[in-house]
């Protein structure tokens, strides 16, 4: 079992707060579109023939491709990869793309999961992150993706947005409830180095969240989405019963999964690899026949930095069978050191088969997750 992550780095702009690696410029998308499906050829067998359950387009804006080609890029990966059946095949769109006439081409696409990215439903909130749609066009959106039949559809909402109040992200949980969609991803605004957020960030023109109202925020979160119905499975993912995303899992398990496109990433359990974050370079290179990625054979302790990682932002946890089995004497106690310290400041909760993060924990999860690395 195996996954394959592609990156479409085409936007139409630069929303505000985003790092994620990509142009505003389609001019290369013809070029970008042939050298992905040399790089899909080239790279047949990093998988090592595993059965692919999961394909993701992600971003950037997939929502830029034309049905004719997601399918040529879909097609290629047929030609070079087994893909299972019934695999999840996601799709990543911006509402303002999703027009009655897209929908219907997109149906014409083996995409079966629509990840959509509405942030906020407050026009306010989406101006200022400089998002191109309004929070009625998202709405609008998603009711057309129902009309047409697409019931998995996941959407993200950011929260922590500058001057936000409590009252206004619990009315953006309440109207994304009334959407009655079944995954929501939501995440806290992070300030990222090179994006304009974070020049007007240190720049005084915003200001960021106390860690006492982010908490508060959280906490909004988890009670309003347990009161709709959705199970958290990960810190930042919500689920109905049997819809969470079967690609992200594949990141927070141990399963390989192959990034194509520039700035993807991939993992095969005992290297990681990762390509150049520059279209244009990846367009000469493949052009040539040559990949343009950069590889790292992983040691044992990055397999349980890996490890520790992964697990802990699941909400089930890190498995202690697999941690006792999998693991030197040395990791162990690093591990077991950590544990118990935040055990005792209720961080952590511990079982005979499981170590996992409380509410508290998962509002800290950064902190204690490094602390529990192998260093
Ligand atoms: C790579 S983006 C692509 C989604 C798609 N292009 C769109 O804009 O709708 C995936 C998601 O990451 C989240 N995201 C990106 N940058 C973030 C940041 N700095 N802080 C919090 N969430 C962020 C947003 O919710 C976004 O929808
Ligand atoms: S959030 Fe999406 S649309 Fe906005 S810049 Fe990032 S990838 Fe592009």
């Amino acid at each position: 079992m195996a996954g394959i992550y592609l990156h479409i780095p085409f936007c139409k702009q630069k929303c505000y707060y985003c790092d994620f690696y990509k142009v505003v410029s389609p001019k290369l998308l013809p070029d970008f579109i042939s050298a992905l499906k040399t790089e899909i050829k080239l790279q047949a067998g990093y998988l090592e023939k595993e059965q692919i359950e999961t394909v993701y387009f992600g971003g950037g804006t997939p929502s830029s491709l034309s049905h004719a080609q997601i399918n040529e890029i879909f097609s290629e990966l047929q030609n070079n990869f087994q893909i299972d059946a019934h695999a999840e095949i996601t799709f990543e769109a911006n509402p303002d793309d999703l027009t009655a006439e897209y929908i219907a081409e997109l149906q014409k696409t083996p995409i079966n999961r629509i990840s959509l990215g509405i942030q906020s439903f407050f026009d306010n909130d989406l101006k200022r992150m400089n998002r191109r749609h309004s929070g009625a066009e998202a709405i609008a959106s998603v009711r057309r993706l129902q009309e047409a039949g697409y019931e998995n559809i996941s959407g993200d909402l950011i929260y922590g947005l500058p001057e936000q109040t409590s009252e206004k992200w619990s009315e953006n949980l309440k109207l994304f409830f009334d959407l009655n969609i079944p995954h929501l991803s939501a995440y806290h605004l992070t300030y990222e180095k090179d994006t304009a957020f974070y020049k007007m960030l240190k720049s005084g023109k915003l200001a960021e969240h106390a860690d006492k109202k982010s908490e508060e925020f959280f906490t909004t979160l988890l009670d309003l989405a347990h009161t709709n119905g959705f199970l958290q499975y990960e810190i930042s993912n919500f689920a109905k019963l049997g819809l969470h995303s079967r690609h992200n899992s594949t990141y927070w398990t141990n399963t390989p999964y192959l990034g194509l496109g520039p700035s993807a990433h991939s993992y095969n359990r005992t290297s990681r690899q990762w390509n150049k974050a520059d279209v244009k370079h990846y367009i000469t290179e493949l052009y040539e026949g040559k990949l343009c990625c950069e590889t790292e054979i992983l040691s044992k302790a990055d397999l349980y930095n890996e490890f520790v990682m992964k697990n802990l932002r699941k909400v089930s946890g890190v498995n202690l069978h697999e941690l006792e089995s999998s693991f030197e004497e040395s990791f162990k106690k690093i591990f077991w050191e950590s544990a118990r310290k935040y055990q005792a400041s209720k961080h952590l909760e511990i079982n005979k088969d499981s170590v996992f993060l409380s509410r508290s924990g998962m509002f800290i999860s950064d902190r204690i997750i490094s602390e529990m690395f192998y260093v």
